[in-house]
Parts: C-alpha cells; structure tokens; sequence
C-alpha cells in the first residue's frame, strides 16, 4: 500500500440511486439517470462515490434486502447499465464504492427459500435457527425497524429464525464457513467488475455468539444491531480485507459500525489489518454545540490515532433526518459543510446536501419505509422547472422543500449558493496539504467557537466555526486571510477578529 491510499484524502458521495435521478419515467431514480449526472460530480469536486443498493430486491427495505447480489434489479437497470456508470465515472477520475449487504439477505433470496425449506436442507445453517415454543422467542433481542422480536416463528418447520431488522431480512449464519465463501465469491464478482470498494452495511453483526445470550434487562427494547459487538467479527473482517487488498489499486473497505461509541468503532480497524475506514456515528448525533464538538474531535483524536486508524466523517445519510433540518437553519448546514470538508479525516456527503435539501415533509399517505427514514430520500431537484430535471412530476417521495431554489441548476449560477460554497471547500481540500492530511490541533477559543488548526509539513489552515448565533471576537494571534467563508463574506480579504453568527472560516497564512 502507497504511504497515503487515495481514500485518506479523498470525499466520498453517496448516491441513493432511488432518488437521484429518473431515466425512464417510472419515477424511480435508476443508474441511468446516475450516469447523466456524473458531470455534476466532477464539477463539485468529490473523489467517490458510494452507490446504496440497486441489487435485486423486494424492496421491503429498499434494497437493503437483497434477493441476488450479483445482478441489478430492474428497477433500477442493468448490469450493463452498471458497467457504464462505472467506466465513465472512472473516466472522469470518480471512484466507485458499492454497498454490500452481508449480514443478512432478503427472504426471498433463493439460499433462504431453500433453508426455510426444511430442517434438513443442505441451506438450513446457512441461517440462524433455533428450537423452541412459538409462544418464546429464544432470546430477548429487539429487531431494528420493527422495534418487535428479533425472531419469527416458522410454521412449517417449526423452527424460529434470527433476523435483526425486518422478518423479511433473515440473518446469514457467518459461522457456517459455506457462508462466508460465498460472500467472497460476491466481493470477488464486484472487484471483478472494476469497483474500487465497498460501504458494508451492519459490519460489526456479522459475528455472533453461539449461544445468543440475552441483552442486559437494562437495554431490553433497544434494537440489538447498535449494541451487538462479538468479537468473531473481528476474524471474518481479517480474512476479508485479505481478500480485498489482495487485487491491485487500493481497494478500500468502509464499514457501516453502528456503535455509538467512538472507542468500540475504532476496534473494527483491527491492526490496520481490518476495516480500512469506518463511519464514526457519535458526531452525526452531537448536538450543534461547540463543546459537544469539540469533545468529539477529542475523542476521535484519542481512539483513532494511536492506531494508526484514519477517522471518517458524517452529518447526512439516507437513515437520518438531513443536517440541514436537523441544525435548524441554512446558516448553520453552511457553517457545518466547513466544519466536515476541514476535519482530520475522509469526509462523506450524502446526495442533496450540497444543495442545502432539507427533509420533505411526508403526507401519511405516501409514508414508504417501515422505519419511518422517507424525508431524507426524497428525490434530488435538478432544476426548476416542474419535474424538477426529472421525466415525471411525481416521483416515488415528495419533493423537498424549495425545490424552485434549491436545485442543482439554479444553485450553480449563484455565486453565493450552499452548492458553491461546497465546491469552494472541496477545491480548497484538494490543494491544502494539511487539510487533505496533516494534523489537527484543537484552540484554545471563546464559549460557543470551535477552533482548530491543520498542519503538514509547512502547510497550515485555521478554522473557526461559531455554534452561537451571536458575533463573536476570536483573537488568532498572526495575521490570517480568509480563504472560505462559510456565508461568502470577505475571502481573499484579511481575517477582521470577529466571527458572525452561525459562521465558520477557512483560513490560511496571510
Ligand atoms: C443500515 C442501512 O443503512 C439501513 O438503511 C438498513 O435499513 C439497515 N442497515 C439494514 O440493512
């Protein structure tokens, strides 16, 4: 491995192909409509992009329930399709990160039909079943998505099996070692196909006690899949990233750890000989605070360092109400943009939130997911006309809000727009040193600012974020320009001192 793989410095974009854009009508976003607007990617200046599934599915968890990992639903397409949105992205310098879902498949997945099938099919252990009373689950585990049991009753065979999301989301056996071969044998087909990595949803599931032991009486309710945490995961990962260092380009594993404890994440980096990177979700739930932040950062700092592990950032995925909504105002999304395009670490965007998207508002009638996540997909505006850049009015979800305003097109012909600030920030990363990698130094600053400083080698950037509405002093010592400012104020010119409300700066040496 190169001493600095490209994914250290890179941004990485995540595409929901159902919302990106619509290529033939039927008002779901496909990997056509993906293609189209690659341009828009290279124009922003990201380096990846990270594409939520589009194998086949039932769709009861919108892809994340998958019935044949090696081919395209056609809701979305083909594999040829596929082939092309990767050759092209490639061709425009875009890596191409696909999400792999091992941890359980769809129950209509034919290994499943087969071990449901009876007690003695050759399938029957690539799944977790268990004995028992249909009156007992076999133990007290609460299923996300559901919030019910983490078990359901078979009829036929008279048998209860594990799923630790939907009952149409069987959890694989991972102990069973057919399991795993064939999930290498997935892995291999999409490094085959030329995909630069992969985002693995629930990575720290995969391995499971034997004994299934009951949660603690004190988190009987929560779901399971964000406190389980066993050890044998550890090996699968080792003999996974094996696999995947061992084809040429730098292959990169990102895992989704949903453990919100920065400590318990950093162990998925194993010796550097596990995941290569790993969301960190604490900061994504920090509220918009600068001590809360700050101790974040902190936190990060100690748990990842002295492994060598390299931390990620998030503020928006297609599981969480958009930042934008969450922060409360367009000022704040601005301010945090220059807060995630300067930390130490891989930054990940997730579609629309460099137009400032907010969160549709959903009428009851047209909620989709069970797990009530459907105002952070809602389709991206391209434009302002009617349909939006889309070939119909009415896509799958609503439209955001403001979508007349906040679109691509209109956004970029405004200098002082959410999209350019982020072209600006992201410019500004790629030919900063020390903001694509150096080292990080938290300031010393006033109640309500976090400051921090970047260095590598000579290079250095400051950057002051004021979590408080008010103006506030922040005395830096030498003399700094303001290179992005996160509401388009003064760059170029000299830093003054003083910080507006719900502002951040990017600065370097004078
Ligand atoms: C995490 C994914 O991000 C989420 O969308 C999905 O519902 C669960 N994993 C289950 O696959």
């Amino acid at each position: 491995m190169s001493p600095t793989p490209w994914w250290r410095s890179a941004a990485i974009y995540q595409i929901y192909p159902r919302s990106f854009l619509d290529s033939n009508g039927d008002g779901v976003g496909d990997l056509e409509g993906a293609r189209r607007r690659l341009e828009h990617l290279s124009w922003l200046g990201v380096d990846a992009v990270w594409l939520s599934p589009f194998y086949r599915s039932p769709m009861r968890d919108f892809g994340y329930d998958v019935s044949d990992y090696c081919d395209v639903d056609p809701l979305f397409g083909t594999l040829d399709d596929f082939d092309s949105l990767v050759a092209e992205a490639q061709a425009q310098g875009i890596r191409v990160l696909v999400d792999l879902v091992p941890n359980h498949t769809s129950d209509q997945h034919p290994w499943f039909v087969e071990s449901r099938a009876s007690r003695d099919n050759p399938k029957r252990d690539w799944y977790v079943w268990r004995d028992g009373t249909p009156d007992r689950p076999p133990n007290n585990w609460t299923a996300s998505l559901t919030n019910g049991p983490a078990w359901t009753w078979d009829e036929k065979t008279e048998q209860w099996y594990l799923h630790l999301f939907l009952p149409e989301q069987p959890d694989l056996n991972w102990a069973n070692p057919d399991v795993e071969a064939a999930m290498h044998d997935v892995v291999r087909f999409w490094l085959d196909r030329g995909v630069d990595g992969f985002r693995i949803d629930v990575t720290h599931a995969l391995g499971k006690d034997p004994r299934l032991p009951d949660d603690p009486p004190q988190l009987a309710g929560v779901p399971h899949s964000s406190i389980h945490d066993d050890p044998r995961t550890h090996a699968i990962l080792r003999r996974l990233r094996r696999l995947v260092d061992g084809y040429p380009g730098e292959r990169v594993l990102v895992g989704e750890v949903y453990l919100l404890d920065t400590s318990l994440v950093a162990a998925y980096y194993g010796q550097g000989d596990e995941l290569h990177l790993s969301f960190n979700f604490p900061p994504l739930y920090a509220p918009w605070d600068a001590s809360a932040w700050r101790d974040e950062i902190a936190m990060a700092e100690a748990e990842f360092g002295p492994r060598g592990a390299w931390p990620t950032w998030v503020l928006s995925n297609h599981d969480n109400v958009r930042h934008r909504t969450r922060y409360g105002s367009e000022a704040r999304a601005r301010a945090a943009a220059v807060l995630l395009l300067t930390l130490r670490g891989t930054p990940f965007l997730y579609a629309g939130e460099e137009l400032g998207l907010q969160d549709a508002v959903i009428p009851p009638e047209r909620v989709v997911d069970p797990g009530g996540r459907d105002g952070c997909r809602a389709p991206l505006p391209w434009d302002a006309t009617p349909s939006h850049g889309w070939p119909t009015t009415d896509p799958w979800l609503p439209w955001p809000p403001d979508p007349e305003t906040n679109n691509a097109e209109v956004e970029r012909l405004d200098a002082s727009s959410m999209l350019q600030l982020y072209r600006r920030l992201l410019a500004a990363r790629r030919a900063s040193p020390a903001l694509a990698g150096g080292d990080i130094e938290l300031l010393t600053a006033p109640e309500g600012v976090l400051a921090y400083e970047r260095r590598l080698a000579g290079d250095r950037r400051v950057v002051v974020v004021n979590f408080s509405d008010e103006p506030v002093d922040v005395f830096l010592g030498s003399s700094w320009t303001v290179e992005v400012a996160s509401d388009g104020s003064g760059e170029g010119g000299p830093y003054s001192g003083t910080l507006g409300g719900s502002t951040a700066l990017l600065l370097a040496p004078a």
